[in-house]
């Protein structure tokens, strides 16, 4: 048995959560492999709307096993959050033993969030748009060797460990400006710390080989998108993770071998939250229209998110990195009713015309360059059969699996699980 991976091929909110709960009751074992509750995955059935941020989205599969993987960086607060508020809706992932998180996996610490909020308001206008959960300082903690892991909670000197990387913290913060009282913070966290030590403690990478030893299936649910990965996307407005098919070798301790199938998931179109470069970005009427239909506002911060034209130059470079072997379209049915649609076929940079994602992207300006597609009328959102699929709709499917090369396996036509069809 091998890793099925699914992961976004935008920036982020491609609809992750939906497909992963679609897919789910095909999988042992649902893993997220990155990232952390800066992610935001909305899913929808029975008219009730979830938003997970750390706990993987093959939670409301009564089957499937559910790990948080080493790759992961957790709030222990939000954690404690996002699982009271499965039980008030009659879920409970801990009592059913369906969770099961990584001693591995690196804690994000009250002041690990205001590091991420000094340095971001210190950057001025060229802040990154961090959703401000502490995700890069508490990478940057694990990278430098300073970090808390979830195994340390067990530990007698548990508080000790915690005091001393505060005490660093609070000397760097020290240097941007009055440190903000977080006494509050630190008692919700130690509380989130208790409640943390009722859920099962596991080595991810014995965890997940274990699985495949067995015959089961995985599927690694992959979290923001290929264009916020730390060394491929546009840097430095990038999350603090590698969002890639490689992250889940590294997030989950599992040989690129035992990788299988590589899902990439992406939007009839294209959106980005935060700062940085967006080549096919709407910053007119159509892109309202775009965030107006699509709900294009943040699962996790509210944020209006930026809209534009699908991007094939960024696609097929996403596809290259995590070595996509299906897809995923979703909010095809966003596009209902625009007469022409646009897909950016290439780039106009300096005095060229190319079609990959040039090193400067952040400094010179990059247009794209546009084909225009016919849309289609029809409202896709009760379609459930792919004959059902408008001609013009299919047109446009055909003309992606063309000039990307790989097949789109799965039509999501709205958020409801239900929505979604199988291709082939
Ligand atoms: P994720 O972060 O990739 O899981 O995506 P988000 O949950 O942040 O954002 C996707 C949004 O689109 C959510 O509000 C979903 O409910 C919604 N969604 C997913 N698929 C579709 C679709 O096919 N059509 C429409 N209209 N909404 C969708
Ligand atoms: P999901 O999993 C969209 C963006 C932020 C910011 C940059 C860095 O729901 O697709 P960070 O908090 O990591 O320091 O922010 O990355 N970002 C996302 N954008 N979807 C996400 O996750 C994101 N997670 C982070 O807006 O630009
Ligand atoms: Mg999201």
């Amino acid at each position: 048995m091998a890793v099925d991976v699914l992961l976004g091929l935008q920036w982020g909110d491609e609809g992750k959560g939906k497909i992963v709960d679609v897919l789910s009751p095909h999988y042992d074992l649902i893993a997220r492999f990155q990232g952390g509750p800066n992610a935001g995955h909305t899913l929808e059935f029975n008219n009730q709307k979830y938003v997970l941020n750390t706990i993987p989205s093959g939670i409301f599969n009564k089957n499937a096993m559910n790990l948080i993987g080493n790759g992961v960086v957790i709030d222990p607060i939000t954690l404690k959050k996002e699982l009271d508020n499965l039980k008030a809706n009659g879920f409970d992932p801990v009592g059913d033993k369906k969770l099961a998180i990584a001693r591995k996996a690196h804690l994000i610490l009250p002041t690990h969030q205001l590091l991420d909020a000094a340095s971001e308001s210190n950057m001025g206008v060229d802040k990154i748009g961090s959703t401000l959960k502490g995700i890069g300082p508490t990478y940057m903690d694990k990278t430098g060797r300073n970090g808390l892991r979830v195994g340390d909670i067990l530990l007698p000197d548990f508080k000790e460990r915690y005091a001393k990387l505060v005490a660093k913290h609070r000397s760097i913060l020290s240097h941007y400006s009055k440190i903000p009282d977080f006494s509050e913070k630190e008692v919700a966290f130690f509380n989130a710390i208790e409640f943390l030590k009722m859920i099962p403690q596991v080595d991810s990478e014995h965890f997940v080989n274990q699985y495949l030893c067995e015959g089961k299936s995985v599927l690694a649910e992959g979290a923001q998108g290929t264009m916020l990965d730390i060394d491929f996307g546009s840097y430095p407005f990038v999350t603090s993770s590698n969002t890639t098919a490689a992250g889940a070798c590294t997030g989950l301790g599992v040989a690129p071998k035992n990788i299988g199938s590589v899902i990439g998931i992406f939007k009839a179109y294209c959106t980005r939250v935060g700062s940085g470069p967006f080549p096919t970005e709407l910053e007119n009427e159509t892109g309202e229209e775009l965030r107006k239909v699509g709900h294009e506002f943040g699962a996790t911060t509210g944020r209006p998110r930026r809209c534009g034209w699908i991007d094939l130059p960024a696609l097929r470079y996403a596809i290259m990195l995590n070595g996509v072997t299906e897809m995923v379209m979703t909010k095809a049915d966003v596009l209902s009713g625009f007469e022409t649609i646009y897909s950016c076929t290439h780039y106009k940079y300096q005095d060229e015309t190319i079609d990959y994602m040039p090193y400067d992207i952040n400094a010179v300006k990059t247009e794209p360059v546009f084909e225009a597609i016919k849309g289609w009328k029809e409202d896709i959102t009760g379609i459930r059969q792919t004959s059902e699929i408008p001609v013009d709709l299919q047109n446009y499917i055909n003309y992606l699996e063309k000039h990307l090369k790989v097949p789109i396996k799965f039509l999501s036509v709205g958020p409801d699980r239900d929505q979604t069809l199988t291709l082939y």
